[in-house]
């Protein structure tokens, strides 16, 4: 169920399109219900349909709308004519991102054609869920009645602490005839999805629970208080894994993963550091303080020094072993450094190779370039890649040397062992093994003087 506004965001955006780590939350709760082998996954639209189905839409996913969303119980009508009657509905919510997929398998057997399943949890904090009602005070032998709103409920009924996650398992056949019989008689004006539990009962239908296994995994995100806690559970656990491989943070903390980050042995990442995409770190390669990595490979050995920004985008980006990048240096998509590279500050590189031992290590601009083995880019050198219509290459052979303040007009070519005289602009070819100077020859004016006010 992903119709909802998320009034409690206040955002413009639908809620379920809020991210955690990185991705939605209805993608984490499709990702958890993908591996259950359902013959069929209905996503329940309505708020921002449109945005949310170009969102997460995938292949082998239905969605259904809802309009206008009158509840959860009137957002499951939608859905119903699509299920199976002989078959089992797992209902999910869609701003429940963090349930894990074990759970859902566990809930899913726990219900049969006769008996209907919740996932519920006691919380030290209930406040804002609905209350799991029972005949008695003990949740392992009293058997459940109903489900109260908090809305809804009495003072008595508040102080309840097993609530309902949002998640249940149920007989389709049954589901869609209780379904049918919702009423909106409530303190929300709204179809409960949560009243057919007293309907389950009341047709003499047992009502069972299953336990989530942690806190974190049942946690709705109904506010920004609620996704950023939310966010700092993942990140944590995310951490915890990390660590566990034996990464080495200087505070777990400090630590932002939004994608999937993977590490060889004696990885080092200091503080703030941001991971995006797919990143792969080497063994015992160091990241330093608040560095940005996404989409990226850092071979084994290399160093990235503190505030680096690391953005492969769709091309990627690959940073050879044993090269130092940074600090305050820029690799974008399709920039692959070799072996023992290195990249200082303030370097932009873009859709560039550096060969083994190639250096930049101050103030220059990199782009559609191919740089052979132990060059020497200078600092302030750049490559003019961009003529205003097309972009250009350039190519420099093996164990160049580029002065300092030199333009490359692409396209264009330096031999190999070439050296280009600091502060030239070049446009032709600079041949292999010689100097090549452009600029203005130095004139010195014997006995100039300055002028002088009259
Ligand atoms: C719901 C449950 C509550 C439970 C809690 C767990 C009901 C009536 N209440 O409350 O018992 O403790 O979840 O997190 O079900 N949605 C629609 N269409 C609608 C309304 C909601 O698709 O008309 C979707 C929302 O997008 C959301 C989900 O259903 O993904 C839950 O809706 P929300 O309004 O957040 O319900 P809660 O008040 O949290
Ligand atoms: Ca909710």
């Amino acid at each position: 169920m992903a119709a909802g506004q998320g009034t409690r965001m206040r955002s413009a955006r639908p809620k379920v399109l809020h991210t955690l780590g990185g991705r939605h939350l209805l993608q984490h709760v499709l990702a958890a219900a993908a591996g259950l082998g359902a013959k069929r996954l209905i996503v329940v639209t309505g708020h921002g349909a449109d945005q949310v189905e170009t969102s997460v839409g995938a292949p082998g996913l239905a969605f259904v709308r809802q309009q206008p969303q009158l509840g959860t119980g009137h957002a499951l009508q939608q859905a119903a004519p699509l299920l199976d009657d002989d078959g089992m509905t797992l209902v999910l919510n869609g701003d429940v991102p963090l349930i894990e997929t074990e759970t859902l398998q566990r809930l899913v057997e726990a219900a049969t054609p006769a008996q209907l399943a919740l996932l519920t949890i006691e919380l030290a904090e209930p406040r804002g869920y609905g209350r799991i009602v029972r005949s008695g005070r003990d949740c392992a032998v009293d058997s459940i009645l109903g489900i109260v709103e908090e809305k809804d409920a009495s003072e008595a009924e508040r102080a309840i602490r097993e609530v309902y996650t949002g998640v249940m398992a149920a007989p389709t056949r049954a589901l869609k005839r209780w379904l049918a019989e919702l009423r909106n008689d409530n303190a929300a004006g709204e179809y409960y999805l949560t009243d057919v539990v007293g309907l389950a009962v009341a047709a003499g239908v047992t009502v069972t629970s299953v336990a989530a296994a942690s806190e974190t995994e049942v946690l709705g995100v109904n506010s920004p208080v609620q996704l950023a806690d939310l966010e700092r559970r993942y990140q944590r656990a995310a951490a915890v894994r990390l660590m566990e491989g034996g990464v080495r943070l200087a505070d777990p903390a400090r630590l932002d993963q939004r994608g999937e980050l993977v590490c060889g042995k004696d990885v080092e990442i200091d503080v703030g550091c941001i991971f995006e995409g797919r990143v792969e770190l080497g063994d015992s390669v160091r990241v330093g303080a608040y560095c940005l990595v996404k989409d990226a490979t850092v071979a084994a050995g290399a160093t990235i020094r503190p505030y680096t920004h690391i953005d492969g985008e769709a091309l990627g980006a690959r940073v050879g072993a044993g090269a130092t990048v940074g600090p305050f240096a820029r690799l974008r998509a399709g920039a692959t450094l070799g072996r023992d590279v290195h990249v200082g500050n303030f370097v932009e590189i873009k859709n560039s190779t550096l060969g083994d031992g190639a250096k930049a290590n101050h103030l220059a601009y990199v782009g559609d370039a191919t740089l052979g083995e132990r060059v020497n880019f200078g600092a302030g050198a750049i490559t003019a890649n961009y003529d205003g219509a097309n972009k250009h290459r350039t190519t420099i052979g093996d164990d160049a040397s580029i002065g300092s303040n030199c333009v490359l007009v692409a396209p264009i070519e330096v031999g190999a062992g070439a050296t280009v005289g600091g502060g030239s602009t070049i446009a032709k070819t600079a041949p292999a093994g010689q100097l090549t100077v452009a600029r203005a020859r130095q004139q010195t004016f014997a006995g100039w003087k300055r002028p002088v006010k009259k």
